[in-house]
C-alpha cells in the first residue's frame, strides 16, 4: 500500500505535499519522494527511507512550482531502493506517475514498451504506467485522454496522479479497485488516496468510482468514465474536522484514538432509527446470514455473530474476508452479508464484496470511512462515527462497531433502542484507568517471548483480540482462544512464569473460566486476570467495570489496548508504525 498526494494550485506546492506527505505516511513507509514543475523543468526527487529522513536528503519542501506530485512506498514489486521509490518517470522525464496497488500484466507491457525503445530505470511495475501514458500522449496529445487509454491496457489495481512536464497547469487521476479522492479547494485542487492529506485545506471532496479518469487544473475539474463521457460529480463535505487528525498532547495517534473512546462510542451511538430497522429487517428475511471482515474488523464481526446466534436464534456465519469466496455455494439472491470495517478499503473486504454482489446477494456494511470503496458498494451502510483512526493497529473503530452492531442486534430483537450508552461512556473512562496497572505489567512482561489470552463465550473475540494487538504493535508472540481449547495442545507451551491473560467477567462462564485459570496457575503461568470482580487465582488483577453483558468486550479490550501500546513503547518500536503492516492493506 501507498500514499499519493497531488496538487495545483496558485502558489508554491511543496510545503502542502509535505504537510500531505507526513498525513498519509502510515500508507506505506520505506521510500518517498515528490516531483514538481518549475519553469518548465521537471524536478524529481526520492529515495529509500522515512518521510523525514527523504526530507533531510533531499529537502522535498524547498522545491519550487505551483504543480506537484507526492508519494510515500510499501514495496511490493521491487525492492525498497531509491529507484524504486516514486514518482516515476517515463525516457524523456515528459511523465511523471505515483501510484498506489499493483498492475498485475506489467512484464508483458514492459516487453512491448522496451521493443518500441522506452528505456527502464527501476525495477516497478509503477515504472510501466509512465512510459505507457507517455506513448499514449504523443499519439493524442491530451494528457487526460491519453491517460485514459493507458488505462485501458492496465490490468490489477491502482490508483495514479499523473503530471506532465509541458503542462503545468494541470494533474491527471485514474483509479480502480483502490481509493483516490479529489479535494475542491479554493485555488487549489488535490488528488490524494485518503482526505487527510489535504483537509486542511478543503473538506469538499469528490470520490471516483472505478475506471474514471480526472483532470484537474488549479479551478477546473473534468471526470470521464471509461467510455470517455464527461461525468457531473457535486463535490461533498466531508464531516471529520481537522482537530480530529492532529496528535493533541499524545505520544501517539495510538494513544490517542484508545483515549478517544470514551466519545467514539456515544458517536457510534447516533443513528438513524430507519436505517438500523432497514439493517434488521434483511437479517430477518436473509435467506443465509454471513458477517465478514478483516483483522480486528472480524472480532468484532465474531462478537455479532454470538449475539445473533444466542439471543436472536438466528444461524449466521462469521468468515475472514479473504475467505468469503470459499463459501460462495451459499451466497445468492436472497443472502444478506454484513461487512465491518475501519477503513473500508481492504482488497480482502472489497474482493469479498464484489464476489457477494456478483452472487446477487445483498451488502450491509458497517464503516468507518464513508466515501470509501465499501461504503460506495454497499446496499445499507451505517458510519462509525469515531473519526479518522490515524493509528495503525484498530482501536477506538473496534469499540465503535461493538456499540454499532449492538445497535443491530438489538433492533433485530425487536428492542426499540440500545440504552446505556452514556454509562458505558463512564465506564470505559474508569478502563482507562487501568493505564497504571498496565505498566507495571509491562516492566514485568514487555521482554518476554510469549503472551497468551483465553476466555469463554461471548468474550472469546476479545481474547483473539489481545493477542492481535500486542502482536501487532510489540512484536512478541501471542495467541489468543477460547479457555475450553487449552487443554487441547497449547497448555503445553505455558511454563513458569509465561503470562496468560484471563479474561473472565462475573456470569455464566465465570466458575468455568476459573478453573482453566487453575489449570495455568498449576502449570506455573502467571495468570492476569481481567475482570469485574477479582478471585484469588490471578497473580495479577486488572479491573474493569461493570457494564451490561453486551457491551463488556468494549471495557475489556480497553486494557488490551494499552497493553499493546505500552510494551510496544517501552520495546522502543513505533506503536503508529508496526512492521510489515499498514493501515488498511491493499493487496490480497
Ligand atoms: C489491517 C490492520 C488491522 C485491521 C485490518 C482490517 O490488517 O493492520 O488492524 O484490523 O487491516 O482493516 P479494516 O480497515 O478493513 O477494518
Amino acid at each position: 500500500m501507498c500514499g499519493i498526494i497531488g496538487c495545483v494550485a496558485e502558489e508554491p506546492v511543496a510545503g502542502i505535499l509535505m504537510d500531505g506527505l507526513r498525513r498519509v505516511e502510515y500508507r506505506g513507509y520505506d521510500s518517498a519522494g515528490m516531483a514538481t514543475i518549475s519553469d518548465r523543468i521537471l524536478t524529481v526527487r526520492k529515495g529509500a527511507g522515512r518521510v523525514s529522513e527523504i526530507e533531510d536528503r533531499h529537502r522535498l519542501s524547498k522545491l519550487k512550482g505551483s504543480i506537484g506530485l507526492a508519494h510515500t512506498r510499501w514495496a511490493t514489486h521491487g525492492g525498497v531502493t531509491d529507484q524504486n521509490a516514486h514518482p516515476q518517470a517515463s525516457c524523456r522525464e515528459l511523465v511523471a506517475v505515483v501510484h498506489n496497488g499493483i498492475i498485475e500484466n506489467y512484464v508483458a507491457l514492459k516487453k512491448a514498451l522496451a521493443a518500441d525503445g522506452h528505456r527502464f530505470r527501476s525495477e516497478t511495475d509503477t515504472e510501466v504506467i509512465s512510459h505507457l501514458i507517455e506513448s499514449e500522449y504523443k499519439k493524442l496529445k491530451d494528457p487526460l485522454r491519453a491517460t485514459l487509454a493507458a488505462t485501458k491496457k492496465l490490468k490489477g489495481q491502482y490508483a495514479i496522479a499523473v503530471m506532465f512536464q509541458d503542462r503545468p497547469d494541470l494533474l491527471v487521476g485514474a483509479r480502480k479497485d483502490a481509493p483516490l479522492i479529489v479535494g475542491v479547494g479554493d485555488g487549489k485542487m488535490f488528488l490524494a488516496s485518503d482526505v487527510l492529506a489535504f483537509i486542511e485545506h478543503t473538506d469538499m471532496t469528490i470520490f471516483l468510482d472505478n475506471f474514471e479518469v480526472v483532470e484537474i487544473s488549479k479551478d477546473r475539474i473534468k471526470i470521464v468514465g471509461r467510455d470517455g463521457k464527461e461525468v457531473r460529480r457535486k463535490p461533498t463535505q466531508v464531516a471529520w474536522e481537522l482537530s480530529d487528525i492532529s496528535k493533541s498532547d499524545y505520544a501517539h495517534y495510538t494513544l490517542k484514538e484508545i483515549n478517544e473512546q470514551p466519545r467514539t462510542v456515544v458517536g457510534a451511538s447516533v443513528q438513524e432509527d430507519g436505517k438500523v430497522a432497514d439493517f434488521a429487517r434483511a437479517i430477518r428475511k436473509a435467506k443465509s446470514l454471513y458477517v465478514t471482515g478483516s483483522g480486528t474488523s472480524y472480532h468484532a464481526g465474531l462478537l455479532m455473530k454470538f449475539r445473533l446466534n444466542k439471543e436472536a436464534g438466528i444461524r449466521c456465519d462469521v468468515v475472514v474476508a479473504g475467505e468469503l469466496k470459499e463459501h460462495a455455494a451459499f451466497l445468492k439472491r436472497g443472502s444478506v452479508v454484513v461487512v465491518l470495517s475501519q477503513s473500508g478499503e481492504t482488497a480482502d473486504v472489497i474482493d469479498a464484496v464484489y464476489e457477494t454482489k456478483k452472487r446477487g446477494a445483498k451488502v450491509l456494511s458497517i464503516v468507518n470511512a464513508a466515501g470509501s470503496t465499501l461504503a460506495r458498494e454497499s446496499d445499507g451502510v451505517l458510519l462509525l462515527n469515531c473519526g479518522p483512526e490515524v493509528g495503525v493497529a484498530a482501536t477506538k473503530s473496534f469499540t465503535s462497531q461493538v456499540v454499532v452492531s449492538n445497535l443491530v442486534v438489538d433492533a433485530v430483537l425487536g428492542k426499540s433502542r440500545t440504552n446505556g450508552i452514556k454509562e458505558l461512556s463512564e465506564a470505559v473512562k474508569d478502563a482507562l484507568g487501568t493505564e497504571k496497572k498496565v505498566l507495571e505489567l509491562v516492566e514485568l512482561y514487555k521482554d518476554r517471548p510469549d503472551f497468551y489470552f483465553v476466555a469463554r463465550g461471548y468474550e472469546s473475540p476479545i481474547a483473539m483480540e489481545g493477542a492481535l494487538k500486542l502482536k501487532e504493535l510489540s512484536y512478541i508472540h501471542a495467541e489468543g482462544m477460547p479457555a475450553s481449547e487449552l487443554k487441547h495442545g497449547t497448555l503445553a507451551l505455558i511454563e513458569k512464569g509465561t503470562p496468560v491473560v484471563v479474561i473472565n467477567p462475573s456470569g455464566d462462564h465465570h466458575a468455568d473460566t476459573l478453573s482453566s485459570a487453575e489449570e495455568l496457575k498449576a502449570r506455573g503461568a502467571d495468570v492476569i486476570g481481567v475482570s469485574d470482580v477479582e478471585d484469588e487465582v490471578y497473580a495479577h488483577f486488572i479491573r474493569v467495570p461493570k457494564v451490561q453483558p453486551k457491551f463488556a468486550p468494549v471495557v475489556e479490550v480497553i486494557p488490551l489496548q494499552l497493553l499493546a501500546y505500552h510494551t510496544a513503547v517501552a520495546r522502543k518500536n513505533d506503536p503508529d508504525y508496526p512492521r510489515n503492516l499498514a493501515k488498511s492493506v491493499t493487496v490480497k
